[in-house]
């Protein structure tokens, strides 16, 4: 029986294809700059954003953490939305790395909006933080999957502007955020200080994320990724695979969101389980697991061969990825059906 895992879309494994693409990569030394696949990929990335350069690192953890590195000085105030991955799952990097605090505000699905970073901003007195930087996830993660409108990203920039404040957008799935929106990178991009991108995410590379920004911002980057030893050498055979994940991953995501969204329409039907629906937005659904706690359902899809993580006592997250098949999907809510349906 295939394990169907849905714990995250982290776990896929590269395609023959990929492989194909890392051993056929020509590879120099990064840390000399001579790693010229890793150079073009760092300049193709850029321009796709609009940005003026990037850097290529090992994990989003590594690009969020340079972002708030370069933006901030000892001291500064960052906000963020409660759920947002800088704040919860970053093991406190943010406050050893770059001294700064993080202030959580408590916005929906994990988004933030234009009024609270108003309300929120400080610094006006001296025994106040200075507010620098505010970060918003798109698509969120433990928000499930929510996505910004434009609309809504350009009046937090407009907000940010009117605070001399700086916005990081924390991009682990902007590749989903914009197949759900229609969004062009460009358009994200311009509205940002920062962005952080991921390859190892649904596009399905086994490594890496890149920090996109201005060049200066960029530099600064690259000195502190050599401090925290993540100064790299013959890395065209990892940006190799990221650079056919963007190629050829891409186009996939679709299907993701459309597995998720007929998932959560099963889930929806159980009657048991409970479902927001107009949250299902990308590749991850969060849904409630009613009388039963969410330990005794991943044990019942368990027994089944289905796997997801518990994300609350009675909450689970399901993330979707291009190695789940419509025949799992079918199996998934075959399975949803004759174990929840009232
Ligand atoms: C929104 C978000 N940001 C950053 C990260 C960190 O990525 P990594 O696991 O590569 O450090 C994740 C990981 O899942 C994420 O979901």
């Amino acid at each position: 029986m295939k394990i169907i895992d849905l714990r995250s879309d982290t776990v896929t494994k590269p395609t023959q294809q990929m492989k194909n693409a890392m051993l056929e990569a020509e590879v120099g030394d990064d840390v000399f700059g001579e790693d010229e696949l890793t150079n073009k990929f760092q300049y193709k990335m850029a321009t796709l954003f609009g940005m003026e350069a990037g850097l290529y690192v090992p994990s989003g953890t590594m690009s969020n953490q340079l972002a708030l590195k370069v933006l901030t000085q000892p001291s500064n105030e960052v906000l963020i939305e409660s759920k947002g991955h800088i704040f919860q799952y970053e093991t406190g990097g943010a406050s050893f790395l770059s001294s700064v605090q993080l202030l959580p505000l408590h916005g929906k699905s994990g988004k933030l909006n234009a009024a609270q970073i108003a309300s929120a901003v400080r610094g006006t007195y001296d025994w106040e933080p200075e507010t620098k930087v505010v970060c918003v996830e798109h698509s969120t993660n433990k928000g499930g999957g929510t996505v910004y409108s434009l609309d809504e990203l350009r009046s937090i920039r407009k907000e940010c502007q009117r605070h001399k404040l700086y916005l990081h957008v924390d991009g682990a799935r902007i590749w989903n955020a914009m197949v759900a929106t229609g969004q062009k990178a460009h358009e994200i991009g311009q509205l940002a200080d920062t962005l952080s991108i991921c390859f190892s995410k649904g596009l399905g590379a086994p490594v890496g994320s890149m920090l996109l920004s201005s060049s200066k911002n960029i530099a600064k980057a690259r000195r502190f990724r050599k401090m925290w030893g993540g100064g790299m050498r013959q890395i065209g055979i990892l940006t190799a695979a990221a650079d056919y994940a963007v190629q050829h991953h891409r186009p996939k995501l679709a299907m993701d969101h459309q597995h998720a969204k007929a998932f959560a329409q099963a889930i929806y039907e159980t009657g048991s389980l409970t479902i927001d629906l107009d949250s299902v937005q990308t590749n991850i659904i969060l849904f409630d697991t009613g009388e039963r706690t969410a330990l005794e359902v991943l044990d019942i899809f368990g027994k089944k061969g289905i796997k997801m993580v518990p994300f609350g006592p009675s909450t689970i997250r399901a993330t979707f990825h291009f190695q789940i098949e419509e025949s799992d999907v079918n199996r998934l809510i075959k399975v949803t059906k004759s174990y929840f349906n009232n």
